[in-house]
């Protein structure tokens, strides 16, 4: 028999208390926290989607791992295994090791950036495009047109848009371009994969031009699926096979381990090319750690090398998928206006459309990130114009292209019980919806502004 239902493909043997609250206790942590979920102790909330990054519940081999941790300073056994998975996954030579995603990116785009470079993504996340202008360069984001329609269907809205690269190389010149960088899947822009395709042609693009080509390989796995079940010509491959084929087109790729490796802290960089590799790994000693940990524990460094596996598991993977699905297709079923197809590791709810009679100046999303938390406890963030606005010269709002909220899903952590919770919250939330006001900033930081900020109701 072929049942209908996927099952979460483990059995816990851990633990942790979830702390239940009342509406009336929530809105008062929420008042001192400014009105930004992120400033919320962990304690005060319910079901935390937040972030999928270094929330994973890892294995018990996993946890293993951690006890044969080598800590030795150099040359550790635990290096060595990581080293070694990271190289069978990504095919490059030179790998370093990473405390998190933004310290392979700081290295990275410290080294190839500065003022006059410009950078290409699908979508830079917002640490990535943090780091390069940061530098003095800056960051375009090209993706598909299509990608800007939250309610669209296309089976890989996460592909950058080919026409306008070509342009954009020709118009700022092919040496001026710092990298292009695919991100996989296009986080910023709704957790969309990006298809073989598209990589291979903006790889023969970078290859003519003599362009780094880069990946942002954070949830590469989660890619991998897509691609097995919508592009064809995949459907014999193997997640990990369709993996190393898209690496293969890369010129090298720098990954927050902290999502499609299962752990909870690390990273790395990969690379090709020997010169740019002892450029920044003479960055990573200087800022990082030694070469052979770079700030990781030798057990952080064995866990990432067994959840790197662990990740392509063809039962982890379709739980993975579907799971998130379920919670989307049900919100979407149910009148929620959320952005389709429904991506891997999150369901984002466009709040825009939700909340149409408030502004964009006055941040829908976040308000919906502030009822989810009120009404039920669910952390959530805005990826709007909260996290990627600009002012002009009179200090006038340049809003996002979207105004987003993220629901995203930590790996292997919650059961269908706590989603079936959060599917019940929106009931009110689309009751309500009318009633809700918006909000504005009453303090900000200059760069990453929705980490720290504090927000007012209107
Ligand atoms: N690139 C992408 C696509 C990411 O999603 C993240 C992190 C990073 C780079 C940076 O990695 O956090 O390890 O330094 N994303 C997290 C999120 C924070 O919530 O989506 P990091």
């Amino acid at each position: 028999m072929k049942h209908k239902t996927i099952i979460e493909p483990f059995k816990i043997k851990s633990v942790e208390p979830i702390y239940v609250t009342t509406e009336q206790q929530r809105k008062e942590y929420l008042k001192a926290a400014k009105n930004n979920p992120f400033l919320l102790k962990s304690d005060q909330v319910i079901i935390d989607f937040l972030t999928d990054s270094g929330t994973s519940a890892m294995s018990a081999e996993q946890w293993a791992g951690i006890m044969r941790g080598d800590e030795s300073y150099a040359g550790s056994k635990s290096w060595e295994r990581m080293e070694n998975a990271v190289k069978h996954l990504t095919g490059m030579e030179f790998i370093l090791p990473t405390h998190q995603g933004r310290a392979a990116e700081r290295i990275i785009y410290g080294h190839l950036g500065g003022s006059g470079k410009t950078f290409i993504s699908n979508t830079h996340f917002d640490t990535t495009r943090a780091n390069i202008e940061f530098s003095g360069a800056e960051a375009l984001d090209i993706a598909i047109s299509e990608s800007n329609d939250p309610s669209l269907i296309h089976p890989f809205k996460g592909n950058i848009d080919i026409g306008r690269l070509e342009n954009l190389i020709n118009e700022k010149g092919a040496e001026n371009i710092g990298a292009v960088i695919l991100t996989v899947t296009n986080n910023s822009g709704g957790g969309q994969p990006v298809s073989m395709k598209n990589t291979r042609e903006v790889s023969t693009i970078c290859k003519k031009n003599n362009i780094l080509l880069l990946l942002d390989c954070c949830r590469v796995a989660e890619n991998a699926y897509f691609i097995k079940h919508r592009e064809e010509g995949f459907e014999d491959k193997t997640y990990e096979e369709i993996a190393q084929e898209m690496f293969a087109l890369t010129d090298g790729a720098a990954m927050s381990s902290k999502k499609d490796a299962l752990v909870n802290m690390g990273g790395f960089l990969a690379l090709r090319n020997k010169e740019l590799a002892e450029a920044c790994t003479m960055l990573l000693i200087i800022t990082e750690g030694f070469a052979t940990y770079g700030g990781l524990s030798g057990r952080d460094m064995e866990a990432l090398a067994i959840g790197l596996k662990e990740v392509f598991d063809p039962s982890y993977l379709e739980y993975r998928i579907k799971s998130t699905a379920y919670l989307g297709e049900h919100l979407h079923k149910m009148g929620v206006p959320v952005m389709m197809p429904i991506g891997g590791h999150a369901v984002y709810i466009d709040a825009k459309k939700l909340y149409s009679h408030i502004p964009v100046n006055q941040y829908p999303g976040q308000a919906l990130a502030c009822e989810l938390y009120k009404m039920a406890g669910i952390r959530t963030v805005e990826i709007g114009s909260v996290m990627f606005g600009k002012y002009d010269e009179n200090g006038k709002l340049i809003p996002a292209p979207m105004e987003l909220v993220r629901l995203a899903i930590p790996r292997r952590v919650y059961t269908q019980s706590h989603i079936e919770y959060v599917i019940e919250t929106f009931d009110e939330i689309l009751k309500t919806k009318d009633q809700i006001k918006g909000y504005k900033i009453t303090k900000e930081p200059k760069f990453l502004r929705h980490f720290t900020a504090h927000f007012e109701e209107i």
